[in-house]
């Protein structure tokens, strides 16, 4: 089996999608742009017959993409892959994005077709989208709540009207993980030609299981995962391409493949997409939050002095993020507070110190952190001799510039 995992981005259609994160052309052009400097395989732009803003969207990302994939979203209807083929035609690597649901609940309430209907509208698709472009993707809307042998029989028939990529959606993020490898397995085993196609997946986070689903149908042979930058998408949206990636990166060992995403990229392309939607990532976020690699406990900033692998499982470099962070607060121990003043240019005895650390919890225990003004005001009254070697004249933003804050 192939080891490359191919990343699909979909942060310009799926994630776009989501409440609060409307892109302009040229917000998805310069968002388009770093996604190719991250590396992602395919660049899914947006769903060109939704609105002509859209439509002009993924026609510019389409010209000016260069290395990756452009795709385009569209139905099974023929004037939604005209409309498709229209904005993509000049990409270097177009695909057309194909779909239509198979679940019984959407095909009774949503589309009001018969398996039958909804089966032969998919090949007419394919075989349209085919006539048009090389690269055909399909994907089985609601996947995880379809019938599974009908599953099997759509599959098989959009592999022999020419699609080349099978998607399997876990659209309202029911799925679990151990489930949804199964799913994966299944396919292979009872999808007729499906070795001559690459099987996807896209999850959605509904129960918070989109990542653990896609790394569990990966582990299962998916070859190709659909994923948005800070997870960003649909409802409680999409899985997050960094927490795969970093998944894949930093447990080699449990995998027999990787992606080609350049992981220095990451907390540049998130920042990147935060400041363009105006959305801040919350701090706890996985590899890109504020606080992935931030200690403020006194124990664990002591482990951390010693040996950033203590509580490091991935240097924040190989992300994109310069150095970790030792926030001084109320949990903070002498250690992290003796490495910060030293950072400060000041060097303290021992008796000194225990009287800089009582004064600092104090204030720590009054307030949430303690800025290192006011911990070289602190040490400045404490200190029977001083030792500065200059830098406690430092201002604050030079501080910060250094990394110290
Ligand atoms: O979640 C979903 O089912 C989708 C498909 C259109 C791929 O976004
Ligand atoms: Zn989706």
């Amino acid at each position: 089996m192939d080891d490359h995992v191919i990343v699909f981005d979909t942060t310009l259609r799926d994630g776009e999608q989501a409440p609060g994160f409307n892109m302009n052309l040229e917000e998805k052009v310069r968002m388009a742009a770093q996604l190719e400097r991250l590396q992602v395989d395919v660049i899914e732009a947006g769903f060109p017959i939704a609105s002509e803003g859209d439509f002009m969207a993924v026609r510019e990302v389409a010209r000016q993409t260069r290395t990756s994939i452009v795709a385009g979203l569209c139905r099974t209807r023929r004037n939604d892959i005209d409309r498709a083929w229209e904005a993509l035609q000049h990409a270097q690597k177009p695909r057309i994005h194909t779909f239509i649901a198979t679940s019984d609940i959407h095909l009774k309430y949503k589309l009001r077709k018969s398996k039958a209907e909804a089966l032969k509208e998919a090949v007419r698709a394919v075989k349209y989208a085919k006539s048009l472009c090389d690269d055909v993707e399909f994907s089985a809307e609601d996947a995880t709540r379809s019938d599974l042998e009908f599953l099997y029989e759509i599959l098989a028939a959009v592999i022999d009207a020419g699609a080349n990529v099978l998607n399997i959606p876990d659209t309202v993020g029911y799925a679990l993980p151990w489930e949804f490898g199964e799913l994966i397995e299944k396919l292979h085993e009872n999808v007729p030609g499906i070795e001559n196609a690459i099987l996807s997946v896209h999850c959605h986070d509904d129960l918070g299981h989109s990542v653990s689903n896609s790394i569990s149908a990966i582990a299962k042979g998916a070859r190709q995962v659909e994923c948005t930058i800070n997870g960003i998408g649909e409802r409680a949206g999409n899985a997050a391409l960094e927490e795969i990636v970093m998944t894949m990166r930093t447990r080699p060992n449990a995998f027999n493949c990787d992606t080609k995403i350049k992981a220095e990229e990451l907390f540049p392309t998130s920042q990147l997409l935060s400041k363009i939607t105006g959305v801040a990532v919350q701090p706890n976020k996985s590899i890109v939050g504020d606080n992935a690699f931030a200690h403020e406990a006194g124990i664990h900033q002591d482990g951390v002095l010693k040996n950033a692998l203590t509580y490091e499982i991935m240097t924040p470099e190989s992300v994109g993020v310069h150095g970790n962070k030792m926030v001084l607060g109320k949990h903070s121990g002498r250690n992290a507070l003796n490495d910060r003043l030293n950072q400060l240019g000041l060097h303290v005895g021992k008796n000194d110190l225990q009287k800089i650390y009582e004064e600092f919890t104090k204030l720590a225990d009054a307030q949430k952190n303690v800025t290192n003004a006011e911990i070289v005001s602190i040490a400045k009254n404490n200190m029977t001799c001083q030792r500065a070697n200059g830098a406690a004249k430092a201002t604050e933003p030079e501080l910060s510039e250094a990394g110290i804050s």
